[in-house]
């Protein structure tokens, strides 16, 4: 594949664990437990093949509404995961990135959060973002909250403001915006997903659930992806 027909950044909305579950009558928190032994996989394959920068979106500000068992099966999921990556991280070369807002979650994930943080902030490789109580519509609210206060204390003045103010404030600043974004489950919504990132990305909805998710339907994504023709708005 030529260089600039792949990827820098891709992102993915894992969905579908819910609807796999039900299909094996099992209950949903089940579903979840098999999606994050694909994430596992599918970051590893990633950063095998060359991909800079991975957004994976976890946990979703809306998420919330959902039974609370199921809300303490993704905590749990969470921690179990970050303390397998805390070991792991010592062979590995991948910086990991939280992008929301992580103090909604109990004191011990949010330990296991700046952990990982501290411990991979200096590797070379693959940045992984990990989208977690992360909102697209929260995360512009915060960026333009930040922002009136450079306007209030003088700093910056209203008529001043260039998109790079804004991109600043938000959680992926200094990051290229994502080239692709993969959505499983056949769903075609965005979800609250990276709204102001993804002005220029390329789609790809697939219809499989994300337990179901390999290694090739990633390389059939980038192939999809490579054929695409990105014209920016211009011609
Ligand atoms: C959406 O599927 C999935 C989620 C809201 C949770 C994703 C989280 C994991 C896979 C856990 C592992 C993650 C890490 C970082 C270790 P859904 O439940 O909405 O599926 P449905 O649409 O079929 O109901």
């Amino acid at each position: 594949m030529e260089k600039s027909s792949f990827p820098l950044h891709v992102g993915i909305i894992m969905d579908g664990n819910g609807r796999w579950a039900k299909k094996r009558g099992l209950p949903r928190p089940a579903g979840h437990s098999a999606g994050a032994a694909v994430f596992k996989k599918i970051v590893r394959y990633s950063s095998s093949i060359g991909i800079r920068y991975l957004t994976i979106y976890a946990f979703s500000t809306e998420n919330w509404k959902r039974p609370v068992e199921e809300v303490g099966a993704l905590i749990k999921l969470f921690k179990q995961y970050l303390q397998d990556a805390l070991r792991d991280f010592l062979n590995e070369n991948i910086k990991v990135c939280f992008l929301g807002d992580t103090s909604a979650f109990p004191q011990d994930l949010q330990n296991l959060i700046s952990e990982t943080e501290e411990v991979s902030k200096n590797k070379t490789g693959m940045v992984l973002n990990i989208a977690l109580n992360y909102g697209s519509r929260a995360e512009i609210v915060r960026a333009v909250r930040l922002l009136a206060q450079e306007v209030k204390s003088g700093k910056l003045e209203p008529d001043a403001i260039e998109e790079a103010d804004i991109e600043k404030y938000l959680y992926t600043s200094g990051q290229p915006d994502p080239d692709l974004i993969i959505r499983p489950s056949g769903e075609n919504r965005i979800s609250n997903f990276l709204l102001w990132q993804s002005a220029y990305s390329e789609y790809v909805v697939m219809d499989i659930l994300w337990p179901d998710f390999k290694p090739k339907d990633l390389d059939w994504a980038l192939e999809e992806y490579a054929r695409r023709n990105r014209r920016f708005g211009g011609v």
